[in-house]
């Protein structure tokens, strides 16, 4: 595969106007509108080379809309993504996301080229907790199985059993048959699941630095001047999770407003998730408590046209180290996602 050499910046030209006018008009709801016609030269030069490369490009719920609508032909959940990858036909992806949700897409799909647009792309989750740390709680607790989030390094997921997300933690765990699970890294999560099931789960101690933002104060507050149901994914801390009407993952959170249609609902989650959703659900007012991850918005348009046109930053996974984390990962592939969310 060669790269296309010295392709030109793109730059507005009017026919765009009509070609995208209808991802203009899903567009005009959720980015201010001056930046659409900035948008679309990069949005219509990315999907020619996309075609022209034969590219699959995967967006996490977390990226702008402008990414989400404009340029994925697949969108979704930690876990929807890497099911996708494993099954997806093409031979190069591109993952808008961060750097690990890169890396289980390339231990899903070894044999494939894997970008991602900017690899400083990390999580707050994922760097919490190195492969020592999981040897060394194996040590403190012998004998009892490590289920890893999927926010996690390669290396973490090899010294794993068996890896969830946050819509299948609670499954994963009891399918471990075990009294006792090492749950890692987030502690929130750990505990949300840890009142789910009779099994006894020994916590890290990391944190999502966006979810953990949010407090009780402040979605009861949210609650009191809107008068509207509130919804929270349990990487949010135990006291906020109490104050909320749904607890779920990100894709339990959007069925979850497919089944209530409430008629306003505050979204305590990250900021782009909400947009995102807000088309697919008109009727709802959506009340933002606005948090953003800084690390899913290093993903742009102009840093996933160059990564296509370079083929660049393409992941890397030593081999013993991915054919560990893949095991892993494919134990949480054949549970796959709880029915309810
Ligand atoms: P999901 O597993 O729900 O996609 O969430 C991933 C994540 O990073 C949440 O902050
Ligand atoms: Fe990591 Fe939190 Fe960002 Fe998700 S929102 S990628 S858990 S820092």
């Amino acid at each position: 595969m060669t790269a296309p050499a010295n392709l030109p910046v793109p730059v507005w030209r009017d026919e765009l106007e009509h070609e995208y006018a209808a991802l203009a008009e899903r567009l005009e709801p959720l980015v201010p509108c001056l930046e659409i016609p900035l948008h679309l030269p990069w949005i219509d030069a990315i999907n020619k080379l996309k075609k022209q490369r034969g590219a699959v490009i995967m967006a996490h719920s977390y990226q702008s809309p402008e990414i989400f609508h404009g340029v994925a032909d697949i969108t979704g959940d930690s876990l929807g993504l890497a099911q996708a990858a494993a099954s997806c036909d093409a031979d190069l992806i591109v993952l808008c996301g961060v750097h690990f949700m890169a890396e289980t897409a390339k231990i899903l799909a070894p044999h494939k080229t894997v970008l991602i647009p900017d690899r400083e792309a990390g999580c707050s989750l994922a760097s919490s907790i190195t492969a020592a740390d999981v040897r060394a709680l194996r040590a403190q607790h012998p004998g009892a199985p490590v289920v890893s989030y999927a926010n996690t390094s390669a290396a973490v997921k090899a010294e794993s059993d068996a890896i969830c997300t946050s819509a299948n933690a609670v499954q994963v765990v009891e399918a471990m048959g075990a009294p006792k699970v090492i749950f890692l890294p987030d502690e929130f999560l750990g505990r949300h699941i840890a009142k789910q099931t009779q099994v006894e789960i020994v916590l890290w101690h990391g944190r999502c630095e966006v979810h953990e933002r949010f407090t009780a104060q402040e979605v009861r507050h949210v609650r009191e001047q809107f008068g509207t149901k509130v919804v929270a994914h349990p990487e949010c801390s135990p006291e906020v999770l109490a104050e909320a009407d749904f607890v779920g993952s990100t894709t339990a959170m959007g069925k979850w407003l497919a089944r209530e249609k409430p008629a306003r609902v505050a979204m305590v989650t990250e900021c782009s998730m909400a947009d995102n959703l807000k088309s697919q659900f008109p009727q709802t007012e959506f009340i933002k408590p606005c948090n953003l991850c800084p690390h899913m918005q290093r993903i742009t348009l102009q840093n996933i046209y160059a990564s296509l046109r370079d083929l660049r930053h393409a992941i890397e996974i030593p081999d013993d180290v991915s054919a560990r984390a893949r095991a892993a990962l494919e134990r949480m592939l054949a549970i796959g996602r709880r029915e309810s969310v």
